[in-house]
């Protein structure tokens, strides 16, 4: 944990000795600048690292039996989900009702947007019940910080198109900080689908700020044109990529998001870019394995590799849930008399 960490809401009377009885939100969280949280690109090093104190002490809280704190007490946080999501949405809901919120989850799928209605409208519609938070994913980029506009709440990004998935990118910095003390200096190999990927390019955002080494590992026709312009290495060849890395992340193959064939065959790209033991072999003895899921067990990783001793994969996924109450409970102090 880095020093001069400045705990959250979260923090006593369970956490850390030294520090019961403290109010910590009222003495020394600190403030968190921005109203929205849209994307890693805007937060600074100071900004994401405070949000991982505050999570570290989340995570401590959720394994307590006790799991509820009043942080968000008589506010309203409207989940918008137009893509599925198993991960984000539930762990939003659960980081809401944590918090004290009261949590809507909008199913797309029965509203009116199947109708016809424009996203615009949905947010008007939204900000006239005057939610205090509103989390949405949308399969267009921008689509995130359009609806920032045109409400009065805070807005999260839980994942727009191929462009940003912040929330994901901190839970894994989160996951990474707890199982190797530090992200400075390590290096971190990003594999597979990262054309289509936001959880790429919102982890090269925040390993590049926290000082991570980061290499991008894919067929050429999955990696971006220009990709080394945001400060990472490029390899094709996945055997050579791996070798002295400290994480490996692997990536879905995104079908859905694919106009054309970007690879051979399913087999053919496991052959080459699939995480398998013998692959793995390649980076440090101490490597673990990180994907965001959902997981395509045989198309990008093996499931002896998943399931192995060195995968984080499951323990991503109890970061999820700390992270985003950490990020609701930063968002809380700009809400009305926050
Ligand atoms: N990693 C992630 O965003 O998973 P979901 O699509 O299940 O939310």
């Amino acid at each position: 944990m880095p020093e001069g960490r400045l705990a959250g809401a979260f923090a006593p009377p369970y956490s850390h000795g030294g520090r019961r009885n403290r109010s910590m939100t009222a003495e020394i969280a600190p403030a968190f600048p921005h109203r929205h949280l849209l994307g890693i690109e805007g937060l600074s090093r100071p900004d994401i690292e405070a949000l991982l104190a505050r999570a570290d002490d989340a995570v401590a809280l959720s394994r307590q039996v006790e799991k509820k704190r009043n942080v968000l007490r008589g506010r309203t946080q409207i989940n918008l989900f137009f893509e599925p999501s198993t991960r984000t949405q539930s762990s939003f809901e659960l980081a809401g009702k944590r918090l004290g919120a009261d949590v809507m989850n909008m199913s797309v799928a029965s509203s009116s947007v199947k109708k016809g209605e424009t996203l615009i409208d949905t947010a008007a519609t939204l900000n006239a019940m005057r939610p205090d938070i509103i989390v949405v994913r949308h399969h267009s980029a921008g689509a995130v910080h359009l609806l920032a506009r045109k409400v009065d709440c805070a807005v999260v990004n839980a994942g727009d198109g191929a462009h940003e998935h912040p929330t994901q990118a901190l839970l894994d910095a989160l996951t990474i900080r707890r199982n190797k003390g530090g992200i400075e200096g390590l290096t971190v190999a990003i594999c597979g689908d990262v054309l289509h990927s936001r959880v790429a390019r919102s982890n090269i955002l925040l390993l590049n700020a926290l000082g991570a080494r980061v290499r991008v590992i894919g067929p050429s026709t999955l990696l971006p044109t220009g990709v080394a312009r945001l400060g990472v290495e490029v390899f094709t060849n996945m055997r050579e990529g791996l070798k002295g890395c400290d994480i490996v992340m692997m990536l879905r193959l995104q079908r859905e998001r694919m106009n054309g064939s970007f690879v051979p065959s399913v087999k053919e790209y496991f052959r080459y870019y699939g995480l398998d033991s013998e692959k793995l072999a390649l980076a440090k003895p101490d490597a673990l394995v990180m994907h965001p899921g959902p997981m395509n067990r045989g198309v990008e990783i093996s499931s002896e590799i998943a399931d192995g001793a060195q995968s984080l994969i499951r323990e991503q996924v109890e970061m999820g849930v700390a992270v985003r109450m950490a990020v609701l409970e930063a968002l809380a102090t700009h809400l009305p008399n926050g």
